[in-house]
């Protein structure tokens, strides 16, 4: 079933103060019906993920079940009168929710709740990302880019990508940024600076409680992390509290974080477009084999985005603290990827 809400494009120009001249880029959310979707819809309307020249096109997915919330979404998107929108799709359907599409966030799939780990949504949510992969494969635009937020966001990235063979694997992410914002959040408080006096911050390994916010090649207004902070609070309270924060938000809201996460897919996403010069952040992407990570594993590492890729940073020294945290974290991932392998959720011969 799909439904479409359209934007004339006479109607469009008639109401446009900004130059806009290029293409309308298809933006797909998939779970928009939901927490998040809701937060990230009309941000990206509004022209904070592509910019305030770049129009888009939206596609909602949802499961028959959430298919009303997402339509109430879409007629309040046109509410909106947003400059940049050329047409909202709502559908259940993922051939029709991929076909064409440039820039896909996979969104939908059930989050935890109190007491739960993110791994143990393994096999429900993993069964979602296999047809989503092989609908992309189908259907995607060249040069389509994924990003995976449904958790455990590594994993099912690593099996979206594994069902696509034709799309280049280094096209799927996973959402580790909102990890990185909260350990820069974490920090700037910390040492009493501005967030943006804060650079070279990494998170290592799985968007999970193994992660490894390391800071020991980040500098704060111009100075060493490393001379600013002792052992002692890195490893007893920064590296816990950024790792744990998810389920802190989890315990003090009642739900699992909504709004820095959109913010966090906006901000992977416009980097990985739009690049960001020298800068350096934190995304889960395919290890090529660097820092000892298994080549095909969906990882965070620190990365660049050069010419609209992501290039991860190399070189970099890791002490025997940072060497035993990536690796911890790496050994779950592996134990992830072997457990979907095992419930038949990769495809055999691939990954
Ligand atoms: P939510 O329950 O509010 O919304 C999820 C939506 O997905 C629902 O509307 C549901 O109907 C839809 N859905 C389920 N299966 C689907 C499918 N096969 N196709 C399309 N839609 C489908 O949940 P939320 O708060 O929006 O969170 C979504 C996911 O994001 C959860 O897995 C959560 O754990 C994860 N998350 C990840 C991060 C991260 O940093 N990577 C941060 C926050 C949340
Ligand atoms: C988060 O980090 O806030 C999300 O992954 C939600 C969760 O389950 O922790």
């Amino acid at each position: 079933m799909s439904t479409h809400i359209g934007t004339s494009p006479a109607a469009v120009a008639a109401s446009v103060n900004v130059p806009i001249h290029r293409q309308p880029v298809n933006v797909t959310v998939t779970g928009a019906g939901g927490q998040i979707g809701y937060a990230l819809l009309f941000r990206i309307a509004a022209g904070a993920l592509l910019g305030p020249t770049t129009p888009v096109r939206l596609t909602l997915l949802e499961i028959p079940q959430g298919l009303k919330a997402a339509e109430g979404t879409a007629l309040e998107l046109e509410d909106c009168a947003f400059d940049l929108l050329r047409g909202v799709t709502v559908t259940d359907d993922p051939a029709v929710a991929f076909a064409g599409v440039n820039i896909a966030l996979l969104v939908g799939s059930r989050p935890r709740g109190p007491g739960m780990e993110r791994a143990d949504l393994l096999e429900a949510n993993g069964r979602i990302f296999g047809p989503q992969g092989a609908a992309i494969n189908a259907g995607a635009a060249e040069d389509v880019r994924v990003l995976v937020v449904g958790n455990p966001a590594n994993t099912n990235a690593l099996i979206a990508a594994a069902h696509a063979p034709d799309v280049p694997s280094e096209r799927f992410t996973a959402m580790t940024r909102l990890d990185h914002n909260r350990a820069v959040g974490q920090l700037a408080n910390h040492l009493d600076v501005n967030v943006g006096a804060i650079h070279g911050l990494t998170v290592w390994g799985n968007h999970s409680a193994s992660q490894y916010p390391d800071v020991f090649h980040a500098t704060a207004e111009g100075r060493a992390v490393r001379d600013l902070v002792d052992e002692q609070w890195l490893a007893q309270t920064f590296i816990p509290r950024v790792a744990q924060r998810g389920s802190e938000i989890i315990a003090v809201r009642g739900g699992s974080s909504v709004a820095s996460a959109a913010n966090a897919a906006i901000d992977h996403v416009a980097d990985w477009v739009t690049g960001r010069g020298s800068e350096w952040t934190s995304a889960g992407v395919v290890s090529d084999g660097s820092y000892d990570v298994p080549p095909g594993l969906v990882c965070s590492f620190p990365v660049r985005s050069v010419d609209g890729q992501w290039r991860i940073v190399t070189g970099l020294e890791r002490n025997e603290f940072s060497r035993s945290r990536i690796a911890a974290s790496v050994a779950e991932l592996v134990e992830e990827r072997d457990a979907v392998r095992a419930l038949g959720l990769l495809p055999l011969g691939r990954r």
